[in-house]
């Protein structure tokens, strides 16, 4: 590591103009160099979920990059709820930068999927900040621990691609820390990644890669970020602003552009210099953490991340619906098995825009199938529809009679072309009507048929699921996701990976459905906290498939759920114990997920959140003992009158199962924490401050204390003025309220306001 004095020697030796060109690309890939001193540039690369080396850093391009593995998208490594595999996939990532000379990976994305119209939703984890952020800090950990840098993006609130880059996200503090900045909260605070990328939308009327709130006073000051911040390529509109807000690096290049505008500020003093080495410093420490990588950089292993791809498509892949069994098949047995639908054979695996990989090979479902079908089993293919989405009437025709004269077909469904992509967001969440054509004419001639689907963002299967007796979620899974398919169709591989996005009946039960995607200038989050199942629970409306479900060839129980409670207020701490028992015929992994709700609170509140989950493996008749801690912020609440996390004490409803919407297990605990006081002001209403521990009594009394008045001795009187300011209570009664020195009692109140 250079020392942090080499650094300062480094800054003082240059010139205003050097620094100035330091904040801004040094080409569409890379930062700016300044030879005269020996700095070099470092590679910035996408990111997520492979590396997409341009051979050429200095201009922009999204042509062919240099092969690497396409590990899944993060719709599907989300599904798989498991922190180490997302850290080996991260340790991956993170060798294969390092073998293509990178410097930093752009991703994960952990922004949340707040509406399946996102075209992006396949670059994200999760509908919740809890999921986002785990997995999110895993795979940072394992990107760094190879030397190289991650780039947690989009920060923040940028969960459409409609309008990106001028919509302003418009949503209340409470709604972005408990649901928009808790994931990236994370993963700073437990992960410390070098970068974090700003995004294109402004939140709350202010481009983010020029709001000094996010990226100084939350980012910075409140999480400790110590970190680079640079912009999404072509987010900063005003360079001086970005930098007075915190921004350290704006990408790519702009030509000598703003570095000019930069010193023109300094020079006009609109800008303190101060400001300008702070950033230059960060980028320095950042080149600094760059070149004092832990390892020498070899060759990455492809032949090894290409196994890891595959296993980690496997532990992704949700098995929805499994009727009567139908799967596993037996690779063994005496059968028929017609494969139909062109992704079997041209396997759709990655969404489109700056997280294309060059894959370094590609395996199709269709082989992998080939190559574990054992002697007996009869197999035929038939594309079944064209990938341009057109139908084929003598495709469909040869599909049906195939089907028709196998034991089982299994169909191969998803999104077509420029569904799940960067730049645009999604009209419907439907699949193509060539395709529900397709299976509606299998399923007339064929009993059996087993779905396969590849989606980034969820797809409605309402309409269409009486047609098939199982469906497995693939999503878009990566280069090995054919195999990875084929492992549990035959049940090689047990399915174990849980929906991480609830799917809703149509998408007009979808939570933003009336707010999405705005008018252009703005898009409201007018829903709120109230995000993925948070809105189906609060609203009790049915959905397809909730949160967290999955099913498995094997069957779980739950059972002997003990919760204590140790300390109180923030040191709280809620111990959980429980059993989980492999019922059924083979190994298998469950997500044994962990849901809080507030009983009674003070505000509104969701009926439940996810706070924890552990993916554990069990043999079968075996039992695993679990236990899970949850901490004062897994019940907390962000209180937007005291600006800040509020634990208010009373009970707590506990309850642990196997998806949102299966939770065998429930426990009540009751958490002491000191009564939460409102701070008091003469604006506060007669039920505000009848409502504090100390101040309530006091002016209770004064009300009671009243010569003749119907307020001290009518409860219903007092009710009707309860909304009432006690600052115009005041002099409406004339004087005969008697609060002297309202002064003291003010500050007596709001000293005990935390
Ligand atoms: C995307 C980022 C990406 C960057 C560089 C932008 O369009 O939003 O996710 O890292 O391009 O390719």
């Amino acid at each position: 590591m250079r020392e942090e004095a080499r650094i300062a020697d480094v800054l003082e030796a240059l010139t205003l103009e050097e620094k100035a060109s330091l904040l801004s690309g040094g080409g569409a890939w890379e930062t700016a160099a300044v030879e005269r001193l020996g700095i070099e540039s470092a590679v910035l690369t996408d990111g997520p979920h492979g590396v997409r080396r341009q051979a050429d850093a200095e201009h922009f391009s999204l042509d062919a990059s240099m092969p690497a593995t396409c590990f899944p998208t993060a719709a599907a490594l989300g599904s798989s709820w498991d922190v180490g595999l997302l850290t080996e996939v991260g340790e991956a990532l993170g060798a294969e930068s390092r073998a293509a000379g990178v410097a930093v990976l752009l991703g994960p994305g952990v922004n949340i999927k707040r509406t399946p119209l996102c075209g992006r939703n396949f670059e994200y984890l999760s509908e919740d900040p809890v999921i986002s952020g785990q997995l999110g800090a895993a795979l940072v950990r394992g990107i760094q621990s190879r030397g190289v840098g991650a780039s947690v993006k989009h920060f923040a609130a940028n969960n459409q691609e409609t309008g990106r880059m001028q919509i302003s996200s418009e949503a209340d503090e409470r709604t972005l820390r408990e649901i928009y900045l808790a994931g990236f909260e994370h993963v700073v605070t437990t992960a410390a990644p070098w970068t974090v990328m700003a995004s294109y939308n402004k939140v709350n009327g202010v481009h983010a890669a020029q709001n000094r709130w996010l990226l100084t006073r939350v980012l910075r000051e409140e999480w400790g970020f110590d970190g680079l911040v640079m912009s999404d390529w072509g987010a900063v509109w005003d360079p001086v602003a970005a930098v007075a807000a915190g921004l350290d690096l704006e990408m790519p290049a702009t030509g000598g552009a703003s570095a000019a505008r930069l010193v023109d500020a300094v020079k006009a003093g609109r800008l303190e210099e101060a400001v300008i080495d702070q950033a230059v410093t960060r980028l320095l420490t950042l080149l600094d953490r760059a070149t004092a990588a832990p390892e020498p950089a070899g060759e990455a292993d492809f032949a090894r991340h290409h196994a890891l791809a595959r296993r980690a498509a496997t532990e992704s892949a949700v098995l929805l619906k499994n009727e009567d069994a139908i799967l596993p098949l037996d690779p063994a047995a005496r059968m028929t098995l017609a494969v139909i639908g062109e992704f079997a054979r041209t396997p759709k695996f990655q969404g489109a825009g700056s997280s294309q990989v060059n894959a370094t090979r590609v395996d199709s479902a269709l082989d992998a199938i080939r190559d574990l079908a054992g002697e007996r089993l009869q197999m035929s293919f038939s594309p079944g529809f064209l990938l341009s989405g057109e139908g084929d009437p003598a495709l469909l025709a040869e599909a049906v009679s195939a089907a028709a004269a196998a034991d089982t077909a299994a169909v191969f469904l998803g999104l077509p072309d420029g569904a799940d992509t960067e730049g645009s967001d999604r009209q419907h969440i439907d699949l193509p009507d060539v395709q529900i054509r397709l299976l509606r004419a299998v399923a007339e001639v064929n009993r059996n048929v087993v779905v396969v689907l590849a989606n980034g963002g969820v797809v409605q299967v309402a309409t269409w699921e009486r047609h098939a007796r199982a469906i497995l979620e693939g999503w878009l899974n990566g280069q090995a996701g054919g195999g990875a398919i084929a492992d549990l169709l035959f049940g090689r591989a047990n399915p174990c990976g849980r929906l991480a996005e609830t799917i809703p009946l149509r998408l007009q039960d979808t939570p933003a459905y009336l707010n999405f995607p705005g008018d252009g200038a703005v898009v409201s989050y007018g829903e709120r906290f109230y995000v993925g199942y948070r809105y189906y629970d609060a609203k009790d409306i049915p959905v397809s498939y909730p949160f967290g479900h999955g099913l498995s060839y094997t069957a779980f129980a739950y059972s002997g759920l003990a919760a204590a409670v140790d300390g109180e207020g923030e040191e709280a701490v809620v111990r959980l114990e429980l059993t989980v028992t492999n019922t059924g015929p083979v190994a298998g992994k469950e997500v044994v997920q962990v849901y809080v709700g507030d009983v009674a609170s003070s505000v509104d509140r969701p009926v439940r959140e996810l706070k924890a989950f552990a993916k554990v493996e069990i043999a079968p008749a075996q039992s695993a003992r679990l236990s899970f801690e949850l901490r004062a912020r897994d019940l907390s609440f962000f209180s937007s009158v005291h600006g800040r996390w509020v634990l208010e004490g009373g009970d707590f409803e506990v309850s642990v199962g196997g998806s949102s919407r299966d939770l065998p297990l429930t426990a009540t605990v009751t958490v002491p924490a000191p009564a939460l006081a409102t701070p008091l002001t003469l604006a506060s209403t007669i039920g505000e401050w009848l409502a504090h521990p100390t101040a309530g009594p006091v002016l209770l009394q004064a009300i009671r204390a009243m010569p003749g008045s119907a307020l001290g001795s009518d409860p219903t009187v007092l009710r009707m003025v309860e909304s009432l300011p006690l600052g115009h209570l005041i002099p409406m009664t004339g004087g005969r309220l008697d609060i002297t020195g309202i002064g003291q009692f003010l500050d007596q109140a709001n000293s005990e306001t935390g």
